[in-house]
């Protein structure tokens, strides 16, 4: 009998798994590694030269798993753009590849303050935030994030968009600071929310992990807030400032 009719073998599993791929898009987030993060990261947003390098740089310091990840930065640049932020406050510096990529979509005119208490690493951004011509733009401050912050409030600075970054026990006095620091409509984000999984780990009983649970349930509690933890990353929590209504 002819098999003329028939679909050849290859192209019938092939279309079985496309099948299933269709039937499985949605109700979950992907796990993302391997070749769909390489797509993810190389056709979902546009790293410039000086991005990439300093994002490989930052991989091989002995610290490299501080850095944020390319995906998180390129929502928060999406961000930046769509709320016109023109100032951004990022708590948590490290080598400087988050604020570089803020700082790629602020405005000419724009200004990131960037704080950590260790100056060298942030040294190594620098030569990557002039390689990329927006070194202006970027003010450090060294020292610790919370008297800086204290700091940034005496001096009445009001900021579009604050990202936290730093040691994860400070996060609900961060986070205090940080309402204060943004302008009503402005958004905070914080980075680690998830803690790889330890927040719905009941064994995790650490003094970090506690904190971060804290802080959610009173995000999530408060209504002059709009909120979403977002999966990307480690678990990037967007809070907005709602402006009150005059009503
Ligand atoms: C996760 S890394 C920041 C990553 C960075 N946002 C990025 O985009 O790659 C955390 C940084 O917070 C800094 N840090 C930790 N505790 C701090 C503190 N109490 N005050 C200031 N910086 C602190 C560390 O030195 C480290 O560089």
């Amino acid at each position: 009998m002819s098999t003329r009719f028939w679909p050849q073998p290859r192209r019938y599993e092939k279309k079985a798994a496309n099948a299933i791929r269709d039937a499985l898009v949605s109700p979950r987030t992907l796990k993302l590694d391997g070749p769909v993060l390489d797509y993810l990261n190389s056709k979902g947003s546009r790293e410039v030269e000086a991005q990439r390098a300093l994002r490989e740089e930052s991989d091989r310091h002995l610290h490299g798993n501080m850095r944020s990840s390319a995906e998180q930065i390129a929502l928060l640049g999406f961000l930046i753009e769509t709320i016109d932020a023109r100032s951004v406050l990022e708590v948590g510096c490290f080598t400087g590849y988050g604020t570089l990529g803020m700082a790629l979509a602020v405005p000419p005119d724009g200004k990131i303050v960037s704080l950590d208490v260790n100056e060298d690493w942030a040294a190594i951004g620098r030569r990557y935030w002039e390689e990329a011509g927006v070194a202006e733009r970027i003010e450090f401050r060294a020292g610790l994030a919370l008297e800086s912050m204290d700091r940034l409030l005496d001096e009445g600075r009001l900021f579009d968009l604050v990202y936290v970054d730093a040691d994860k026990k400070s996060y609900p006095a961060y986070y205090a600071r940080a309402l204060k620091l943004v302008r009503q409509g402005g958004i905070v984000a914080l980075d680690n929310m998830l803690r790889n999984g330890g927040v719905a780990d009941p064994d995790d009983t650490t003094r970090q992990t506690a904190a971060i649970r804290e802080l959610t349930a009173s995000i999530r509690e408060d209504p002059a807030v709009a909120m979403c933890l977002t999966p990307v990353g480690d678990g990037l929590m967007l809070v907005r400032k709602r402006i009150p209504s005059s009503a």
